[in-house]
């Protein structure tokens, strides 16, 4: 049964429903729909299309649809209903009769899609928000377990600067925040309903659309029912907040890849989380990781997909349209699971601290030190810059770190040069000279981690 035969003498071919039908993945919106519906019912009863006989009976067969469904999901799959506006009529009419026929009085599935996928956009923004959160925490937890620990930072992926592990996780805290904050804001302005919309030109009963759309939690009626029924922004919205998360996510994920590789190796993913190789016997490789990063380019992927269906579109409603879910829908739970697998395993990384130290001490990471340490005693920092590089080039040639070259070799640098370079070489004093708010010296990690701590507590 389909919801639209009267106007047709030629049969549906089957080719045609197999292409054209949504129900095996809309589906998913089916508590959604549900909730329109019982919502629905009460503006109908309240228009006097429905006694008080029939809307009882609706918002219980309704009910018992709801309960069927959180039981089995994939219950409408079942019956070979077009897609889920259709199975709910269709089963309801199985299961009461033909007061069902009345339900989709004054509505349209374009109102009705379009309100269906801003309740699920928004359910799954919710839980988009506490996966989010999860990470967060975890990258708290590591940076105060690493709150001391010094480990290299790179530029061009180059050793540039000692900088601390806790000063490292804290930068993915800034971004992940950022996203909990993008997300707040897209949901601000998914939560209008284009309920009472109709198919384009608003409904033909005269419903009260702020009463309905509070009714269904939104914070008011979408103003304009062309808008209403073809504004697909907000899934171009959330699958943007997505992706750009997904590339933190995929970022902190190189990361991890990299300082555990056997190049810089202080990093290590626990056994419970890696996974070996068929063939060769001493590996151990960090998927996960690899593959939150390869799920970035498939969420990416969605959100170009749907612009790209969007940007020739007429209004209002075309079938196009239809093409917004299964994309959103994937990269909705693929963001989902990596912030949830990533919360998991951050706790199974741990930092070899001799290993992240001795990386540190490499690849002349402290040379900017030694100019700081020249402009301290009043040398231009180009000219600092100069000799700290000619030093640099020194311990190149003879294989050794700056520290390593003696009083006597530096001082050919500059006569500036004293005993106390040494001390200004050493990590400690390259860390605590970044002394400023965002630098990585102790305190401001500290202070850093505090105020952050602070910002999530509760949340
Ligand atoms: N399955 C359709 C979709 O997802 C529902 C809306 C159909 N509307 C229509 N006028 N054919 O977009």
């Amino acid at each position: 049964m389909t919801m639209w035969g009267g106007r047709f003498s030629g049969v549906t071919a089957q080719e045609f429903r197999n292409f054209n039908d949504s129900l095996r993945f809309d589906y998913k919106l089916a508590p959604f729909e549900l909730q329109c519906c019982q919502a629905w019912v009460d503006v109908l009863h309240e228009q006097q299309v429905l006694s008080v006989d029939e809307m009882e009976l609706l918002h219980q067969g309704l009910a018992q649809l709801q309960t069927d469904i959180a039981a089995n999901p994939e219950l409408p799959l079942a019956l070979g209903a077009e897609d889920i506006h259709g199975w709910v009529e269709s089963i309801l009419e199985q299961r009461i009769g033909l007061v069902a026929r009345k339900l989709h009085t004054g509505r349209s599935r374009n109102d009705l899609v379009a309100t269906d996928l801003r309740l699920y956009a928004l359910s799954a923004s919710l839980q988009a928000g506490t996966a989010l959160l999860g990470v967060i925490e975890s990258l708290l937890h590591f940076a105060e377990r690493y709150e001391h620990q010094v480990m290299p930072g790179y530029t061009h992926l180059q050793r540039a600067q000692p900088v601390l592990v806790a000063h490292w996780a804290l930068a993915y805290v800034e971004m992940l925040e950022r996203d909990f904050q993008r997300l707040q804001e897209a949901s601000t302005r998914m939560n209008i309903s284009p309920l009472g919309s109709g198919a384009l030109a608003g409904s033909g009963i005269a419903i009260n659309r702020t009463e309905l759309a509070h009714a269904l939690g939104f914070s008011r009626a979408c103003r304009n029912s062309l808008d209403a029924v073809s504004d697909r922004d907000f899934v171009v919205e959330l699958l943007s907040v997505a992706s750009l998360s997904m590339v933190h996510l995929s970022r902190i994920s190189e990361d991890v890849i990299f300082y555990a590789s056997g190049e810089a190796g202080f990093f290590t993913v626990s056994d419970a989380v890696a996974s070996g190789s068929s063939l060769m016997p001493q590996k151990k490789n960090p998927d996960v990781f690899e593959l939150v990063r390869g799920k970035c380019g498939r969420v990416i992927g969605h959100l170009q997909a749907m612009l790209i269906t969007l940007k020739g579109l007429p209004l209002a409603y075309n079938k196009d349209m239809q093409e917004d879910k299964e994309g959103f829908f994937d990269a909705l739970q693929e963001w989902h699971q990596c912030l949830s697998i990533l919360a998991y395993v951050i706790p199974e990384l741990s930092v070899d601290a001799a290993k992240a130290e001795s990386a540190a001490r490499l690849g002349y990471s402290n040379a900017t030190d030694l100019a700081d340490y020249l402009v301290d005693r009043g040398m231009a920092f180009r000219d600092a810059h100069e000799v700290s590089g000619q030093l640099v080039m020194a311990a190149i040639q003879e294989g050794v770190a700056l520290e390593e070259l003696s009083l006597e070799k530096l001082q050919k640098g500059s006569q500036l040069i004293q005993e106390d370079v040494y001390q200004a070489l050493s990590l400690e004093a390259s860390l605590a000279r970044r002394n400023v708010l965002g630098g990585t010296a102790p305190k401001q990690v500290s202070e850093a981690l505090r105020q952050a701590k602070l910002r999530f507590q509760g949340k």
